[in-house]
């Protein structure tokens, strides 16, 4: 096994596929010669091929170049530094007192099982939203004071980030306010070349206590049947998912990373466009693993909540009309979020054009990941065919190999989220060269 690490709950994780994708990129790359993992998301492949190679890493989000950081480079921390960290983490209530009334009332909820404060919490539980709308609540009372409590104490800036956007929707207010004293004592404690390590463990924390189906940001967890009346997953998720003591996952998480084994050679991240990244390569490089999108579902939309933990930027937010009215959008999604070609339709073939033109005139072998669509499945059918991918390759590489892995199933989602569900489909690889 060796160099397998699961980082994050992500969509098209090739965790599994590690050794097939591996063992097909050592077929016709020597160890002198570099990789990169073109689309790393979650950095698994990056983290597998670091065993035998010098890695370059990149994705458009930001939150992947962290965990890539992370996974990639070695960091010189102790026992002593994580003890120190995890005591101040402890030891910082102030943002704790200021969110007491919503913390209360969740809690309470959740030992009650009361499900309409639940669902209110769900719905309408959002400050920052409550702030920019001043929609009427049963939790008005509470939303106010916690405002007053946090305008008073000068917490309306980044330091109550997290718990004022997302506190009881994605996570409970107590996670959320836990994950803002973590981001403010990285900030303030630890020197800048070892906080992508502290980081990526809070990212990876985050993407295990999030409450919703399918552990991802796609949307918060739907309060009400198509009738209006509430599901009883309201609560059944709110125990398993916000009762999640997030400190003590999150030292959990920290030793997790501090145990890994790490590369010999000297591996690099770039966080940036596909484009940008090929143009920037090391001549070393030699082969591109490609694992790119392949559905209309941007991974801007499922991971926002993983990116602005990263950029602590406060960001602007999407609006939906409903009725004539415009309305923050229900998932709180950040209005910048990358739209990425490789998801839409009529840029797709061009962007795959691009990258084969690129990767073939730089001589580098590329290696190109594909699940297929399974039609007796309800999953999004596919931006790009299989066919239309090996017929662009074959104009750029004189060697067109297509590999299956076998019978595989993919990351599997809840059965009810219609869009990506299972698929027993095999992945293939399609392996290019010109040698
Ligand atoms: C299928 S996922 C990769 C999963 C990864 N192989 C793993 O095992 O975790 C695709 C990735 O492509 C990234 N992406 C999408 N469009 C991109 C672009 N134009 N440039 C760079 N990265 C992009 C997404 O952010 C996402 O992380």
């Amino acid at each position: 096994m060796g160099y397998h690490f699961r980082t994050l709950n992500y969509l098209g994780s090739k965790l599994r596929l590690l050794d097939f994708i591996e063992e097909n990129i050592r077929r016709i790359t020597n160890d002198k010669q570099g990789v990169c993992d073109l689309f790393a998301g979650s950095g698994c492949v990056s983290y597998k091929l670091s065993e035998h190679y010098a890695v370059t890493s990149c994705d458009i989000q930001h939150y992947s170049k962290v965990i890539s950081n992370a996974l990639l480079n070695k960091f010189d921390i102790t026992d002593n530094d994580i003890n120190e960290l995890i005591q101040i983490i402890q030891s910082d209530k102030t943002l704790y007192d200021c969110f007491i009334p919503l913390i209360e009332t969740e809690e309470q909820a959740i030992r009650f099982k009361d499900l309409e404060t639940l669902t209110a919490i769900l719905e309408t539980g959002s400050i920052e939203v409550f702030r920019l709308e001043n929609k009427n609540t049963c939790l008005n009372h509470s939303l106010y004071e916690v405002l007053d409590n946090l305008s008073g104490n000068d917490f309306l800036n980044r330091k109550s980030l997290i718990s004022r956007y997302y506190g009881g929707i994605y996570f409970s207010y107590r996670q959320a306010v836990g994950i803002d004293i973590i981001l403010e004592s990285i900030q303030n404690h630890i020197a800048e070349d070892k906080r992508d390590f502290f980081l990526a463990a809070l990212l990876s924390t985050a993407s295990d206590v999030v409450d919703t189906v399918g552990k991802h940001f796609a949307q918060p967890i739907k309060a009400r049947d198509a009738k209006g009346n509430i599901k009883i997953t309201v609560y059944n998720k709110a125990l398993q998912d916000k009762t999640i003591d997030i400190i003590e996952l999150y030292k959990d998480w920290i030793y997790r990373y501090k145990s890994l084994p790490k590369s010999d050679y000297v591996c690099q991240t770039i966080q940036g466009d596909y484009i940008k990244c090929l143009r920037n390569l090391p001549d070393s490089v030699k082969t591109i693993y490609a694992d790119p999108p392949y559905t209309r579902d941007h991974y801007s939309r499922f991971y926002h909540v993983l990116e602005t933990i990263t950029l602590r930027d406060s960001p602007e937010l999407t609006t939906t009309n409903i009725r004539g009215e415009k309305h923050i959008s229900n998932g709180i999604y950040r209005k910048d979020r990358h739209q990425s070609p490789f998801c839409i339709m009529s840029k797709a073939h061009d962007a795959f054009k691009e990258m084969f033109e690129i990767t073939s005139s730089g001589n580098k072998n590329l290696v190109l990941s594909y699940s297929p669509y399974d039609e007796t499945k309800k999953t999004h059918p596919r931006v790009v065919t299989l066919r239309q991918l090996l017929d662009l390759a074959r104009v750029y590489y004189q060697h067109v190999d297509l590999i299956s892995a076998g019978k595989f199933k993919h990351n599997k989602l809840n059965s009810t989220e219609h869009f990506l569900d299972a698929s027993s489909e095999a992945e293939v690889l399609i392996v290019c060269t010109n040698e």
